[in-house]
């Protein structure tokens, strides 16, 4: 019998050893040591031995027991390491082996047309100037010689905020009041545009939205006169547009200028042949200009003996719709992949 147990436990670890799988692994053990197993058939036969051979070979059998465990433990340890190594292996994800090359995004149309805008003025020696997009009255109306009850209001549908005394915090409604700012900051000579986002009560149409992007100009220096402001606007003009683009001023009204004008620039479409953009004028409109009103620069304590300058601000939106040939300036916002990735 000790013979037989034996060969059961050299058989018994061979088995044990060429187990591929941990299935075939938990069959061999139920085999081996389970309730109708091997070892608990020869532990039957126990009953039927002398005390003396009973306990030799039970000690046997225990020992038998003891190695076909322990084989078992040792293979399921290898199995199980072999198996997660498997797994791991499937599951790998490699994120430096995507395939083909997808794309990385860009920066938006409006943001492009922004830096852009910046990388000329600064070219012409410009600094760029930010303010805040929450207002105070006074900035975005009464230093601009706007004071409350004038008719020129009407020029700015107002977003007011719920702060404060009533209609004393608002939205600007355009980027004017950085020039306000801009002042208060530093001394003149100042030369500096200001970029940014302004927002007026406006519904959505293809060519308004409520909230849009506009870029200030303001100069303030000894000596500048409205040569100065109309040389300016041309040499932006070509600058960014090209040499084939000129521009022209027409007499108009801002409070915070005097004298305004409205600056234009030849159709980039037509080249001022006329075409349907311009409405066959070969014009397309820009945005405002003038020289500093004397009581803007008495709002800062500036001395209008001393000091004079101009300001301009146009549409950054707009532009990039000129520019891009878009009709309709909600595409710029309603955050469309198939529109936004054609820039
Ligand atoms: N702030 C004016 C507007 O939004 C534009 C402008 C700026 C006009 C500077 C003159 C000088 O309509």
């Amino acid at each position: 019998m000790i013979d037989d147990l034996h060969d059961l436990a050299s058989a018994a670890t061979a088995r044990i050893e060429a187990a591929s799988s941990l299935d075939d692994l938990r069959a061999l053990e139920a085999d081996l040591l389970g309730k109708k197993g091997r070892l608990a058939e020869v532990k039957k036969q126990l009953g039927g031995l002398e005390p003396d051979e009973r306990r030799a070979v039970g000690q046997q059998v225990n020992d038998v027991r003891t190695t076909i465990e322990t084989a078992v433990g040792a293979k399921r340890a290898e199995l199980e390491g072999e198996a997660r190594r498997a797994r791991l292996e499937a599951e790998r994800l490699d994120l430096t082996e995507l395939g083909p090359f997808r794309g990385r995004g860009h920066l938006h149309l409006v943001t492009q047309t922004q830096e852009r805008l910046e990388d000329v003025f600064v070219g012409l020696g410009f600094t760029v100037s930010e303010g805040p997009e929450v207002e105070t009255d006074w900035y975005n109306f009464e230093a601009l010689n706007i004071p409350p009850s004038h008719p020129a209001r009407g020029m700015w549908d107002t977003l007011y905020v719920d702060a404060g005394a009533p209609q004393t915090v608002l939205l600007r409604t355009h980027t004017s009041p950085v020039q306000i700012r801009v002042m208060q900051r530093q001394e003149p000579p100042i030369y500096s545009v200001m970029p940014g986002r302004v927002y007026r009560r406006d519904t959505a149409d293809a060519s308004h939205m409520p909230v849009f992007h506009q870029i200030e100009g303001l100069v303030v220096d000894r000596g500048i006169s409205f040569a100065d402001l109309a040389g300016t606007l041309e040499a932006f003009t070509s600058a960014y547009f090209g040499g084939s683009i000129h521009s022209r001023l027409r007499p108009s009204y801002f409070p915070f200028t005097e004298p305004s004008a409205e600056y234009d620039i030849n159709c980039v479409f037509c080249e001022g042949r006329g075409c349907r953009t311009c409405g066959q004028t070969g014009w397309l409109e820009l945005g405002g200009c003038g020289m500093v009103h004397p009581n803007v620069l008495a709002a800062v304590g500036l001395d209008s003996e001393t000091w004079s300058g101009f300001a301009f601000g146009f549409g950054i939106d707009r532009l990039a719709l000129m520019r891009h040939g878009v009709d309709d300036i909600r595409e710029l916002f309603t955050n469309d992949v198939r529109f936004l990735s054609e820039f």
